[in-house]
């Protein structure tokens, strides 16, 4: 059966974008259930290939009236190049700058900062409404809380859900949640959890630990990389909100379990911009247990990843849980998927128990956790089953 496209507009052309762009050509024509690199090739219906990209927004001058196709490969992007011949796609407007580019980052040199252009601010609300978007995705610079509310209203005023894959809470934001509630629209965040990330692996440490049994007394997690994110990151005051929602992931375990964190006993952030790795991201695990008879076990890693494609292995999976989530009736935070998906969601789960909301959406089936956390709007609940799966 034909399936209908899942229309997707896009804030903020750095190298996230560039990732997800890029794997939507590479993945075209990619059949059969195991797909190398995908989690899952299908989710309710939805293949990689029915996500398609019609609208973008960003306010550098390099990429800003370009097609999104060409903007992607411009300064200060510099993720990997894995896809030829991405087709051009829709133009890239100019959005709002708001909070979005820092004074530190206007002052970086050309090819590792931002250029705002000096063309006039698009009607955001209107551009979303013609392009026949039904997803946005936040990708805006770390510490662009005026800019992500301005484009969460704008999703919310034209009718648009949204996968906020930065660290400003939204999703996870009572006061933000509802005024997604209000407008009959289902959001996915806050700030994504990569594929195979350090946040999932850190995750993965922490749940193994008590697991066995054991006591965490300490555990480090120190990030490194050169892409424009780190660079954005240097201003300290812009990190904060990211080193928070890292320490999310691991401190979720505890508050999971009722297992108190000891006193210093966490670090997981953000540590330096060395610009010769590019969009290589290597972390640094170090976690010190307490084993039988109180016997110390430690465990070092260390993990090389291209920051960028990791993180659109996860938002390709967002975007088809939200799009179900939606055709289900839900409104709302999305309470599986966006513990799955990202580090900091409304509430964290075991990755277990993420994993079995996030298939129950995909075979359009309400769990008691879905019944009893997640807002539906009328009375989706009751035929949410019966629904079709395809438009
Ligand atoms: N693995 C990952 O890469 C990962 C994981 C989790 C979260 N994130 C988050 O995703 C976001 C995007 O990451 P990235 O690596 O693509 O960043 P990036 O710096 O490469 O891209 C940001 C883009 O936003 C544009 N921009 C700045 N202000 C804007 C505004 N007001 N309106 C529209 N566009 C604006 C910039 O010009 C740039 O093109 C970051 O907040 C990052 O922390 C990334």
């Amino acid at each position: 059966m034909a399936r209908n496209a899942i229309k997707v507009a896009i804030v903020g052309v750095g190298n996230c974008a560039s990732a997800i762009y890029q794997g939507l050509t590479y993945y075209k024509g990619f059949t059969g259930d195991n797909i190398p690199g995908v989690m899952f090739a299908e989710i309710g219906g939805y293949k990689l290939d029915d996500i398609e990209v019609v609208a973008a927004f960003d306010v550098d001058a390099r990429k800003v009236g370009l097609p999104i196709g060409q903007a992607i490969f411009q300064e200060p992007n510099c993720a990997r190049v894995f896809a030829e011949n991405v087709p051009d796609g829709p133009v890239v407007q100019m959005g709002e700058v708001l909070d979005g580019v820092s004074e530190y980052m206007q002052a970086e040199r050309e090819d590792r900062g931002f250029r705002v252009a000096d063309s006039p601010s698009v009607d955001v609300v209107k551009v979303l409404k013609d392009s026949g978007a039904q997803i946005l995705i936040n990708y805006l610079p770390v510490g662009s809380q005026k800019a992500t509310e301005f484009y969460m209203q704008a999703a919310i005023d034209a009718g648009v859900a949204v996968v906020n894959c930065i660290p400003v809470f939204i999703a996870s934001d009572p006061k933000w949640e509802q005024k997604f509630i209000d407008a009959k629209l289902p959001i996915i965040g806050d700030d994504m959890r990569s594929q195979v990330g350090a946040s999932v692996l850190s995750q993965m440490l922490q749940e193994l630990a008590f697991d066995r049994g054991a006591e965490v007394d300490f555990h480090q997690q120190i990030n490194i990389g050169g892409n424009t994110d780190f660079n954005n990151m240097m201003v300290q005051s812009r990190l904060e909100s990211k080193k928070k929602s890292k320490e999310n992931v691991i401190r979720a375990q505890n508050d999971i379990r009722d297992i108190p964190l000891p006193k210093d006993s966490l670090f997981a952030g953000p540590s330096t911009f060395i610009p010769y790795l590019e969009d290589n991201k290597v972390a640094y695990l170090n976690v010190r247990l307490r084993g039988f008879g109180d016997a110390p076990i430690t465990i070092d890693a260390k993990l090389s990843v291209q920051d960028s494609e990791n993180s659109a292995g996860v938002v390709v999976d967002a975007i088809r849980y939200l799009q179900v989530a939606r055709e289900m009736g839900m409104i709302g935070t999305i309470n599986g998927p966006s513990a799955f998906t990202q580090k900091s969601p409304k509430y964290q789960m075991k990755f277990k128990d993420a994993m079995a909301e996030c298939e129950a959406i995909a075979d359009r089936q309400l769990t008691d956790v879905t019944k009893r956390e997640n807002m539906f709007h009328g009375d989706a609940v009751e035929s949410a089953k019966e629904k079709p799966a395809l438009v």
